[in-house]
Order: structure tokens, then sequence, then C-alpha cells
């Protein structure tokens, strides 16, 4: 063989294995950090350099990797505790809320000096950019700077705004809002609120909240272009231009909707069998639990410390009861705890859920939560309090593993009354197994497909070969306004015609009367 072909082939083999990618992970929650850590983790192992912006930097990193801290400096007024218990029936949170508050969460992060310095630095280059998606869009121009793929990281399940950008509206018949709390099929004033509701948040979207976005996006991104002697596009150009979405999303555990080829569904891929490991204190407990663990999170966002202490007591005393182990992750020691309620300031929750005492699991529903009771197998008890929360718990429920209960001054009865239903009825466990198959068996695991979609879109310079056609059509064309205006044209002109002609027969018809 030609030795300098064989040269050729080896160093592409060398140059062509390690890219340079950058993640960008504005949201100032913790859930949202596991997921950009995860695949920063996974693209470092499979031999890329990762620079990663994120508000949760840690003390040490690895080698190839590098960390940008964006520490959000605003206030968080989302995750008020006992402002969602005052309210009797908690409302999803609101499209306009969020939007304006993840606007200036990015807003904030690109000020920040730490980011500033890195988007200034002209030597930084990067082969693909891969962005949180949540309500803000501003982060997109970063592709651009760099001349390189834009890939979407979706933390939920697949909803309108985000399957817009890559392809087009899905009906909102057969999905509505992300934040609905019913699940489909919806009746026909559900049908006809949805409806209403899509048009009203593409106007709020489209107009409203794109100019707040737009005008962000030339003021911070302006200056950085300028400096690189580069035009800044246009944010809609920008906007509408992603290679892929990297979904946190399975079919298994949300809605089987119709994807565009270039939305990834890779629902688990944060979760790291080889990870799990129990301190020895809890692998102690856990062992000996001869009736199960029963496992209590609200997640990182609602602090169980927040409770009413009056609540507290109560949880307590329908905790003494049970004869299972319980352990609850509260921010704040509690004092007189009953013998088999243990309470920790920070627990790993994947390695409880993996534990094979572990019988049950109270959650807020999160979506990370969520996915984790599908991986281990284990039912659960869902507590809804915002956000997706209500629609996942619901899609649970509906498949036989869950109950739902309210966030109210109900919740140790409604909690005690749900406990005793899961515990005593083998269903749910059977239930929980049966999903946690249908969610493992796949073709290619969710870890290696995230690596293997990354690497193909800046192989491919862009996998601009996916790209949706609807994306390209204007919407007249999209609903063939174009042919009803022509058939409106040529019947119009056909009742031009016959009128006419009927007219001119019967003057004529007066004409010859007349004669006679
Ligand atoms: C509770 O309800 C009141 C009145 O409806 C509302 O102003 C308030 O924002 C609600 N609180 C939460 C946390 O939803
Ligand atoms: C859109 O993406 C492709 C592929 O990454 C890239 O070549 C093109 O320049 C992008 N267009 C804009 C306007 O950013």
């Amino acid at each position: 063989m030609n030795i300098k072909l064989l040269i050729s082939l080896f160093s592409f083999v060398l140059t062509c294995d390690c890219y340079k990618i950058l993640i960008v992970f504005t949201t100032p929650m913790k859930s949202h950090n596991i997921l950009g850590e995860a695949a920063a983790e996974l693209l470092l192992n499979a031999g890329h350099e990762v620079t990663y912006v994120t508000p949760f930097p840690k003390e040490s990193v690895p080698d190839k990797m590098r960390q940008v801290d964006v520490t959000y400096i605003g206030k968080i007024g989302l995750f008020d505790l006992k402002g969602y218990l005052k309210n009797d029936t908690v409302k999803p949170m609101s499209l306009r809320k969020i939007s304006y508050f993840m606007h200036d969460v990015n807003v904030k992060a690109i000020q920040n000096e730490n980011l500033q310095q890195l988007l200034n630095d002209p030597s930084q280059r990067f082969d693909a950019v891969i962005v949180d998606w949540l309500f803000s869009e501003i982060f997109v121009g970063l592709a651009s700077l760099y001349d390189c793929p834009l890939i979407w990281m979706s933390t939920m399940d697949p909803h309108w705004q985000i399957l817009r950008l890559v392809d087009e509206m899905p009906n909102p018949v057969f999905l509505g809002r992300c934040f609905l709390d019913r699940i489909v099929p919806f009746r026909f004033w559900e049908r006809t609120q949805e409806l209403l509701y899509q048009i009203s948040s593409l106007f709020f979207k489209d107009i409203e909240f794109f100019s707040e976005e737009d005008a962000a996006f030339k003021r911070l991104l302006g200056p950085v272009f300028a400096r690189k002697k580069k035009p800044l596009p246009s944010f809609n150009a920008v906007r509408y231009n992603a290679s892929l979405v990297l979904s946190n999303s399975h079919h298994s555990i949300g809605y089987p909707v119709k994807l565009p080829p270039n939305f990834i569904s890779i629902g688990g891929f944060f979760i790291d069998d080889k990870k799990q490991r129990l301190s020895l204190d809890l692998q102690t407990i856990m062992d000996n639990a001869k009736h199960g663990v029963i496992l209590f999170s609200l997640g990182s966002n609602l602090k169980s410390k927040d409770m009413p202490e009056h609540l507290v007591r109560s949880l307590l005393n329908v905790f003494s009861e049970l004869k299972q182990i319980v352990i609850w992750k509260v921010e704040e020691q509690i004092a007189d705890l009953p013998q088999n309620v243990h309470v920790l300031k920070w627990l790993p929750q994947q390695s409880i859920l993996a534990h094979s005492n572990c019988i049950l699991f109270i959650t807020h529903g999160g979506l990370l939560s969520i996915t984790e009771a599908y991986h281990h197998g284990v039912p659960l008890i869902g507590i809804p309090v915002f956000a997706d929360q209500f629609k996942n718990v619901n899609l649970v429920s509906k498949k036989g593993f869950a109950k739902k209960v309210d966030l109210t001054y109900n919740l140790p009865g409604d909690l005690k009354h749900a406990i005793n239903e899961i515990l005593h009825n083998k269903r749910y466990l059977e239930q929980a197994k049966l999903w946690s198959e249908i969610f493992h068996h796949r073709s290619v695991n969710p870890r290696k497909e995230l690596v293997h979609w990354v690497e193909h879109v800046i192989h491919t310079r862009g996998a601009t070969y996916l790209r949706s056609p609807a994306l390209d059509v204007p919407l007249y064309q999209k609903m063939y306004l174009d042919l009803l205006g022509l058939v409106m044209l040529v019947l119009m002109a056909l009742t031009f015609l016959i009128k006419n002609v009927i007219k001119l027969f019967m003057v004529r018809g007066i004409v010859h009367e007349k004669m006679e």
C-alpha cells in the first residue's frame, strides 16, 4: 500500500478523533445541570474537549474540560413551597412568566465577565455548540460566531415550541401546551382551548417576546461579532437553523408523537449504572430494611424545609405508623424523629432507587425523577407542583404504576391513603417492572446515541440533509392559500361570465319582443 496514503489515513484518524464542543446550560436549576454535566462527561469520555458554561461550576474538572462560571445572581421566585401550599389548586406556570425569567437568566449569563472573556478570545474555535433549550433562545448566536453546527438539548417531553424550531407546529389536538396538566384525548372545549392557547402563545412568542429577544441578541452579540469582524446574522435565521435536537425524552415515558428525523430521543442518558454507590450507613440501612424502603424527595428546587412545622409533624406521624424505612430529603435536621425515618440533606437518589429494597418513591414528578423511576422499575407517588410535573405524573398514573397526590394541607392524610394503596396492591410494582423493561428495550443505548449524533453532526458539517423542508415553506403555501385564492378567482370569473351571458340573452330577447 502507498505509504503516503497510509500516513494520511493515520493522520485522519488522529485528527478526527478529538472535537472541541461548547455546551451552554445557563438554567439555574440543578436538574438541568445534571443533564448538561452528563452530556459533558459522555463527550469527554469519547475523547473530545468540552467547554461547559454553567451556573453550577465544580471544584475540580478533568484535563480536557473547561468550565465557564455563570452563576445566576437574580432572584428565582418560582419555587416558593409555602406559596404553592396556600393555594388549594396549583395553576401550572405561565408561559410569559417563565419566558421572561429565562430571558433574564440568559442576558445576565452573556453579560457575565467569564463568558465575555471566552466570547472575546480570538483564539477560540469550536466544532459544535450544544444549547439547553428553555424558552429563551438568544444563545443560538454562538453557533454562527464559531461557524459551527447548533444542537439543541431539550430537557422536556417534545412540545410545540421546540418542534417548530426544527420542523413545524404539531396539531394541538394531539399535543397541548408544554405545561398542560391534562392528557390526551381532549374533549371539545379542551381542544378549543388548546387551539386558542396556541394561537395566543404564537402572538406572544413571535411578536412581544421576539422583540425582547431580538433586541438582546443585537445588543449583546453585536459587539462580539464586530470584534471578530463578522456580520451579525439575523436572529430568526439562526434560530431555525439547528442541526439536531437531543431530547431527554422517550416514547415510553411521554406521548408517542411524531418527530422529525433530526429529533433524537435519548431519554435516560444521564443515568450511569456504573456510578451507583451508597455510603456505608445507607447501604446498611437499606440492606437491613426487611419491609423495604420508601424514598421521599421533592427534588432540588422545592425545599422541604419550607414546610410549616405542623405539616412536617403530621407527615412524620404518618411515616411512624409504617413498617417500612422512610428516607426523606430535607435540608435541615429535624428533632424527635421516629425510629424508621431518616432525614438527609442530600442523598444519592439514583443509588437508593437502584437498591432492590426500594419499593416506593414519593416525588414531585420532575422528568428526571420520573425517568429514574422507569429506569429502576420503582412505583411512585407524585406530588406535582409546577411546570411539566402535572403531565408527567398524570402519564405515569395512567400507566398504572403511580398515584397522584395534591400538594395541600391535607397532604399527610392523602399520602397515607396512597402509600397503603401502593404497598397493598401488587399491580403497581408489576406495572413498574413492565414499563422499566419497555424503557430499556432499545437498539442503542442512549448514552452511546448522544455521542454518536454529536459526532455525526460534526462529521457531516451540520447534517443539513436532515433539515425539514417544512422550515423553508411559507405558511400560505403550507395551507395552500395560493391555490384557494386561484380557485376563488376562477369561480368569480366564471360567475361573472355566466351572469353576463345570461344578461346578454335576456336583453336580446326583450329587443326581439319589442320589434315584433
Ligand atoms: C396563589 O393564589 C393567589 C391568588 O389566586 C396568587 O396571587 C398567587 O400567585 C398564588 N401563588 C402561587 C405560588 O401560585
Ligand atoms: C446553518 O447551519 C449550517 C450547518 O451548520 C451552516 O453551514 C450555515 O452557515 C448556518 N446558517 C446560518 C444563517 O447560520
